[in-house]
């Protein structure tokens, strides 16, 4: 990233570090610029820095080394309740002795805010969660998706330029949850909010998200929007994290501009893109969507590479087959395909060749 991107953003962390015992960094050289409206989601497995990053953002945790700017100003010096910032966090429970009305009220209060300005403000964030009847009610009486959007109106209420969300769905059931994620993205484009959104849930990083941090360990293995994620994964961290995928492990024995020729371990030889492999001798994991390997003899794309499989199960879910394949050694490789009238089943212990074309198949880090 250059100085003048970062300066652009509207929430930038520059070279941001955090150590909480004075020797681990959990957070380890963060450069990160986030667009005014943009909808950033940080996601990564447990203890990868995701909640330090926010918050230190809201201004419960200070960087280490670093500075954060809130639209082009430091805010290391500026108090939390000054920042001007909503939040919904998992365990940011509202407050049980009061009503609704009064949980929401209570920023505005916070702000000077007037009875008359705070009462229509409150309504008009409830309206915006669907909850306007419920006013009067407390947290008690309300089911976990209820309170969840009072939470939200809550962050909303005082209409704030920045929202930050840590995992605000994780108690929600399946369907609740999914309501929840549209919920969420359409008021934040309605309303031009900027939002960083917290998740260890891909799928749901993946719809929700102008653009996606994936973290391991303390720092940011890519940032793109989701389709370029799955599509373009630049190494094999992000390639196991996001989606479903098949990895072969070999040997880079051919190298060119744009591809390269991969032995696995088992002999079998096929092209594939290069993406963070350099040179030959290169171990390397190809990685390959299941959706990207055709089983029909008559489908395989001209160019296709071919590799013998046997079946190992096949599993009918009603809108795509999902069938497990040994390949090359491989008893986990995956092949998804769509449910047609034409679509072959197969039989577990079938032998079947398979194919996907060598665009498909990246040779990314050992
Ligand atoms: N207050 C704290 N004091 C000391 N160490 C902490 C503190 N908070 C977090 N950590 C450590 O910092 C690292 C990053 O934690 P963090 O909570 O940021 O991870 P996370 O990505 O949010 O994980 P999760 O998905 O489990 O919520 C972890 O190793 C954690 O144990
Ligand atoms: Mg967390």
């Amino acid at each position: 990233m250059t100085s003048e991107d970062l300066n652009d953003g509207f929430v930038v962390f520059d070279r941001v570090q955090k150590s909480y015992d004075g020797e681990t960094l959990v957070v380890k050289d963060l450069n990160l610029s986030i667009g005014k409206g943009e909808f950033l989601t940080m996601l990564g497995p447990s203890g990868s820095g995701k909640t330090t990053c926010l918050m230190m953002l809201a201004g419960f945790e200070t960087a280490t080394h670093g500075e954060i700017l809130l639209g082009g100003k430091p805010i290391n010096d500026i108090p939390p309740h000054k920042r001007g910032i909503g939040m919904v966090f998992q365990n940011y429970a509202l407050f049980p002795h009061m009503t609704v009305g009064e949980n929401l009220s209570f920023p505005l209060e916070v702000r000077g805010l007037g009875k008359s300005e705070r009462e229509a403000k409150i309504m008009r964030a409830l309206e915006m969660v669907q909850m306007g009847a419920f006013v009067n009610r407390r947290p008690a009486q309300l089911s976990g998706g209820q309170q969840q959007r009072i939470a939200l109106a809550r962050a909303l209420v005082f209409e704030p330029e920045l929202v930050l969300m840590d995992e605000p769905l994780g108690a929600l059931d399946k369907q609740l949850r999914e309501h929840m994620q549209f919920e969420i993205t359409r008021l934040a484009h309605d309303l031009g909010i900027t939002t960083v959104y917290v998740t260890h849930d891909q799928t749901e990083a993946l719809t929700m998200s102008d653009r996606v941090a994936v973290f391991d360990d303390g720092r940011i293995q890519q940032l793109d929007p989701p389709a370029v994620l799955y599509e373009e994964p630049k190494n094999s961290f992000v390639a196991q994290f996001i989606g479903e995928n098949n990895t072969l492990v070999g040997e880079v024995v051919e190298m060119h501009a744009d591809k390269c020729v991969v032995r696995l371990d088992d002999g079998e030889i096929f092209d594939a893109k290069p993406v963070n492999v350099t040179r030959v001798g290169d171990k390397t994991r190809v990685s390959i969507r299941p959706e990207r390997v055709e089983y029909n003899p008559d489908r395989l794309p001209e160019g296709a590479h071919t590799l013998h499989a046997e079946v190992l199960e096949f599993i009918y879910m009603g809108d795509i087959f999902r069938t497990r394949l040994r390949v090359a050694g491989n008893d986990e490789f995956i092949v998804k395909t769509r449910n047609a009238p034409d679509q072959v089943r197969l039989e577990p212990g079938a032998q079947i060749e398979i194919g996907w074309l060598p665009q498909d198949c990246r040779a990314l880090d050992a």
